[in-house]
């Protein structure tokens, strides 16, 4: 494995694409994300974007890898976040990932933060977002998961309510992993997101502990009733100092979760402090959060010495950038905000160069 030193070497240019997001970044954000979906969910541009960015075809067998049990057709996934409600998983399974995953879904429908609640930093290849897990209930997802036609691996991450409090947290963990754990390849246990309010408490202490043998428990429960084992992954922000990481990783390798994922979106702004949308709450993602989600996945790495899957997430913009994720102990790799920047030749670029 090759690792070239610019890690922000540019994705090989896609001009079709430039040309979309140059329309595209003129409208207010949410809006060109929805737009954007429901242009991909036509059938038609579906068959379009396989043709054009579709990496499955072009080189099986050299990509496909084997995780948690599981083998995937390439190491590159698309992070949750974008799907939340498993509206688009033909659309996005055609752009060439390995796996999808798709959420936060909690226990009931919510309507999130209220907007604006995305913020593009074109000119650092970055987003601020404060959604809050607006989603349509984890019973939506299930009915949308099981109408799929795509039939490459799918995650499907987990949280709880806004309205639950912490001390009750577990229940919304449960029920959802009870809903979906039939139907997915592994499930997230999303404990990471800024945006609702103490759910990052659940990475600590015995709120922790507790949350990750309930699950465990459940996990041998379903297993035994739909004859099939699901794998549990955590993901965890890029936040936590390496102190709290000990107590993190201690905890992971005695309760048996089978994979990290690391990592969510950041609180610190001190690569953007000067930009206009710096003061804005909510988790920044993409390229500035490049070197800090590099540092703490080597950091978990070290802690966890390869008993662990690890999935590496954050600020991959270049096929170098996933290439630097392997290096640093990543088994797989996401990506989200670097696909809004560079488009789906970055998923190609990102295949290719990890295989
Ligand atoms: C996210 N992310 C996210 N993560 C998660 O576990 N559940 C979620 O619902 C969301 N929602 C979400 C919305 C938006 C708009 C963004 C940009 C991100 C975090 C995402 O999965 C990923 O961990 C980070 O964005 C870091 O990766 P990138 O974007 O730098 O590749």
């Amino acid at each position: 494995m090759t690792i070239a030193k610019n890690l922000t070497d540019p994705t090989p240019r896609d001009l079709l694409f430039s040309l979309a997001r140059s329309v595209l970044f003129e409208l207010d954000p949410e809006r060109a994300h929805d737009l954007s979906l429901s242009m991909m969910d036509q059938p038609l541009m579906q068959r379009w974007l396989a043709r054009r960015y579709q990496t499955r075809n072009s080189m099986p067998a050299q990509n496909a890898v084997e995780c948690m049990g599981l083998q995937f057709d390439n190491r590159i996934g698309l992070a949750a976040g974008l799907d939340k409600n498993g509206d688009h998983i033909d659309a996005l399974g055609a752009l060439g990932f390995g796996f999808l995953e798709v959420g936060t879904v909690t226990p009931r429908a919510q309507a999130g933060n209220s907007k604006p609640r995305l913020f593009r930093l074109s000119a650092h290849g970055a987003l601020i977002n404060r959604f809050g897990f607006n989603n349509k209930g984890v019973d939506h997802l299930v009915n949308r998961v099981e109408q799929r036609t795509w039939r490459g691996r799918l995650g499907i991450n987990i949280g709880k309510n806004a309205t639950t409090s912490l001390d009750d947290a577990e229940a919304d963990y449960l029920h959802c992993f009870e809903k979906v754990a039939a139907l997915a390849d592994y499930v997230t246990i999303n404990i990471s997101s800024p945006n609702t309010q103490g759910l990052r408490d659940l990475q600590h202490g015995e709120r922790l502990t507790s949350l990750l043998h309930a699950m465990k428990n459940a996990q041998s429960q379903l297993a035994t009733r739909h004859g099939k084992h699901t794998p549990l992954a955590v993901k965890i922000a890029p936040d936590m100092n390496n102190a709290e990481l000990d107590t993190f990783c201690a905890a992971v390798l005695e309760s048996e979760i089978e994979t990290v994922i690391i990592g969510n979106t950041t609180n610190s702004r001190s690569p953007v402090a000067e930009h206009l949308y710096a003061r804005e709450t909510g988790g920044m993602s993409g390229a500035p959060l490049q070197t800090l989600a590099n540092d703490r996945l080597s950091a978990v790495a070290e802690r966890l010495q390869g008993r662990t899957v690890l999935i590496g997430v954050g600020g991959v913009n270049s096929g170098t950038a996933a290439v630097e994720k392997r290096y640093r102990g990543a088994d797989l790799v996401q990506l989200y905000t670097g696909l809004i920047f560079h488009g789906p030749a970055l998923v190609r670029d990102c295949v290719r160069r990890t295989a």
